[in-house]
């Protein structure tokens, strides 16, 4: 399973750059807002920085809700790196958007997937991601893991190339039952990647290592 983060922050996408193992960021208008990136030029040299920094994909969405708006935006967007893929909510002009962009072989995230009949639109018009929300599921007491694995399992049935990229990842059980549910991405907060390191066995047993060493070493 590939690991992105998903904040716009370049801090955390160094640090989490640094560990080895990430393979792409997400972002979206709340996370650049989050960051205080103001206006278009400041938000496309913020892509093109993040770029700079990782060596895989970074979703950067587009803002327009109609379809030519979408368009020209996420053309713009793509043009920016190689490795941007455009990010577009699953609306119906999303959807006819995406189709266009997959037809100009510009890569794109479909995002706000909250059921299994929007990732099958999205794979259908030829989406390179579909972005399942798992967390703000769960918020509403409905199960945003089991979405993650219909979807997969619906794109294997079907041989769809689209990779489910489970997003709104809030802790480190999410990631596991991501790898568990079969996701090809999850895109998470740094805190929760730095969770999986974390066991107490690891800790005491380390201690235990350096001080066998010292008593003979000194
Ligand atoms: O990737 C989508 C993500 O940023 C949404 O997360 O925690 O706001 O539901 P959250």
């Amino acid at each position: 399973m590939k690991f992105f983060i998903d904040t716009a922050n370049l801090e955390q996408i160094k640090e989490a750059n640094d560990l080895g193992v990430l393979d792409g960021v997400t972002t979206n208008p709340s996370l650049m807002a989050k960051e205080g990136i103001k206006g278009v030029e400041n938000q496309r040299k913020h892509y093109v920085d993040i770029c700079n920094i990782v060596s895989g994909d970074v979703s950067a969405e587009v803002i327009a809700t109609d379809y030519e708006g979408m368009i020209k935006e996420g053309e713009a967007l793509a043009a920016l790196h190689p490795r941007i893929v455009v990010k577009v909510p699953c609306i119906a002009e999303g959807i006819k958007a995406i189709k266009y962009f997959t037809g100009k072989g510009i890569r794109t995230n479909c995002t706000l997937i909250f059921s299994q009949g929007q990732a099958l639109l999205a794979a259908k018009a030829g989406a390179t991601y579909v972005s399942p929300f798992v967390g703000r599921l769960d918020d509403i007491c409905s199960d945003g893991i089991d979405l993650v694995r219909r979807i997969v399992e619906m794109f294997a049935f079907y041989d769809f190339k689209t990779q489910v990229l489970a997003a709104s990842i809030r802790n480190t059980q999410h990631i596991m039952q991501c790898i568990d549910a079969g996701a090809d991405v999850a895109t998470c907060p740094l805190s929760a990647i730095k969770g999986l390191l974390k066991h107490p066995l690891t800790d005491s047993g380390l201690a235990q290592f350096l001080a066998d060493y010292k008593k003979v070493n000194g």
